[in-house]
């Protein structure tokens, strides 16, 4: 298969199409795990099928959980919430996905056998200490690689204390992590944790969990206590918003453009990349709102072509952001001004260190820009025309970088080579296909 991709020339304008983008990821992974602790059945139709979703599923079965997909469908037959197998020197491995990594440790605090989690290149950079410092204070214990590296080998505690913890990151993974390893333990789990996306909170209250959530300014405040039951569950995976990204950011960068994407996730934690493009300008709205389990859905309505202005980004909006930066940091090469990013130093912990990437993708396209360990000033310029030839090798094979450099090709002119076109499959497999249908 073909590995690299070149484009040389912009794409044409695309008057009122509509898109479907595949099932959200963070929620597909969520169902996969509740669905597989559940009694009984469960069935979920727009499941994202791509490889981060897989190791979840490949996980669960290797703790005895059947699994059937067909096409969109998926049906998992939970054995109950205590009805995992474990068989002797287990190890699973999380390939890419830091969510699925971080947050299955959680539900293994009391796994009667050691486990070892391993995961590709990009994983085993990253911080699973975040993680496991969170769980020892519940009694598990972990020998990681360089104190915080994967591969990791879990060892669960039969008694179980609950914990208070401030989750002070803004991290989803680790809140998640703290909520399912709160399902496990006698007593209550109280988390401090700074605002993050909320679907684990979400789902543990549409399954009638004991759970509660006080919303605080700045923070939650959510309690948790433990669970010996939970029922089987059919859920209707929206899209993702961070796979619509890269197409509202194509439509706002492509002249005389408009696109209707369907049935998007909106949940509230995560549209900081609307209300970011929005302050520049942007002409973006949601259209057939509904809440579907607790989640909020909309069409999402985008017109391009506009002259944007720069934005000084409250940090406020990072968290519900963190996964669009890059294709924001576009958006700001081509607005009017001086845009600045900061308190972003969580950039850096993802499948790859993205604000670096950001940078270097700005330098190549001839944007100026001054990045730090965690801020970025994007000196924007709505004449920007790319000349040159540009070659993106993506060492860490971060999906969101190979995607974000496909809209940059398609947008700002330029002879591009962009090289590990597999990485769509962590999270959105047809990528290239949808690109190719509005290029029509
Ligand atoms: C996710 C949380 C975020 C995000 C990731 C998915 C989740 O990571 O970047 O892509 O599903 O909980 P952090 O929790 O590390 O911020």
């Amino acid at each position: 298969m073909k590995k690299i991709i070149y484009i040389n020339k912009k794409i044409g304008h695309f008057n009122y199409r509509k898109i479907n983008v595949p099932g959200d990821k963070s929620i597909s992974i969520r169902w996969v795990l509740f669905a597989s602790l559940a009694n009984g059945v469960s069935k979920a139709e727009n499941l994202l099928i791509s490889e981060d979703v897989m190791a979840a599923i490949n996980a669960v079965r290797k703790f005895g959980v059947k699994v059937v997909i067909k096409g969109r469908f998926c049906r998992i037959y939970g054995g109950g919430f205590d009805g995992f197998k474990f068989k002797n020197n287990l190890i699973l491995n999380a390939e890419n996905s830091g969510t699925f990594g971080r947050l299955i440790l959680g539900l293994l605090v009391n796994t009667p056998k050691p486990i070892k989690l391993i995961g590709d290149k990009s994983l085993s950079k990253r911080d699973f200490k975040r993680i496991s410092d969170p769980l020892s204070k519940f009694g598990a214990i972990f020998k990681l690689k360089n104190k915080k590296n994967l591969p990791l080998t879990i060892y669960g505690s039969k008694n179980l204390k609950p914990i208070k913890y401030f989750e002070n990151k803004g991290s989803a993974q680790c809140k998640s992590a703290i909520i399912f390893a709160g399902l496990r333990t006698k007593g209550t789990t109280k988390i401090k944790a700074k605002k993050s996306r909320n679907h684990t909170e979400l789902m543990c209250k549409y399954l009638g969990l004991p759970i509660t959530v006080k919303n605080k300014k700045n923070y939650d405040e959510i309690k948790v206590s433990k669970v010996d039951k939970i029922k089987s569950f059919n859920y209707k995976i929206p899209s993702d918003i961070s796979s619509s990204a890269f197409f509202i950011v194509l439509t706002i960068l492509s002249k005389n453009s408009k696109l209707l994407i369907k049935k998007v996730n909106i949940n509230p934690s995560r549209i900081g990349i609307i209300l970011i493009l929005k302050k520049m300008g942007a002409n973006i709205i949601f259209k057939n709102q509904k809440i579907y389990k607790g989640e909020k859905i909309a069409d999402i309505e985008v017109k391009g072509g506009k002259v944007l202005n720069s934005i000084n980004c409250p940090s406020k909006l990072n968290s519900g952001a963190i996964d669009e930066f890059l294709v924001i940091f576009l958006v700001a090469a081509k607005a009017k001004g001086i845009s600045y990013f900061r308190d972003l130093a969580e950039l850096n912990q993802k499948e790859s260190p993205r604000l670096q990437w950001g940078s270097k993708i700005l330098d190549m396209m001839g944007v100026k820009n001054v990045v730090t360990d965690s801020s970025i000033k994007i000196y924007g310029n709505p004449q920007l025309e790319i000349k040159k030839d540009i070659l993106i090798k993506n060492y860490l094979k971060d999906h969101r970088v190979f995607m974000t450099s496909i809209i940059a090709a398609l947008t700002f002119g330029g002879n591009w080579k962009i090289h590990d076109k597999d990485s769509i499959k962590t999270s959105f497999p047809n990528f290239l296909k949808i690109i190719n249908e509005l290029k029509r």
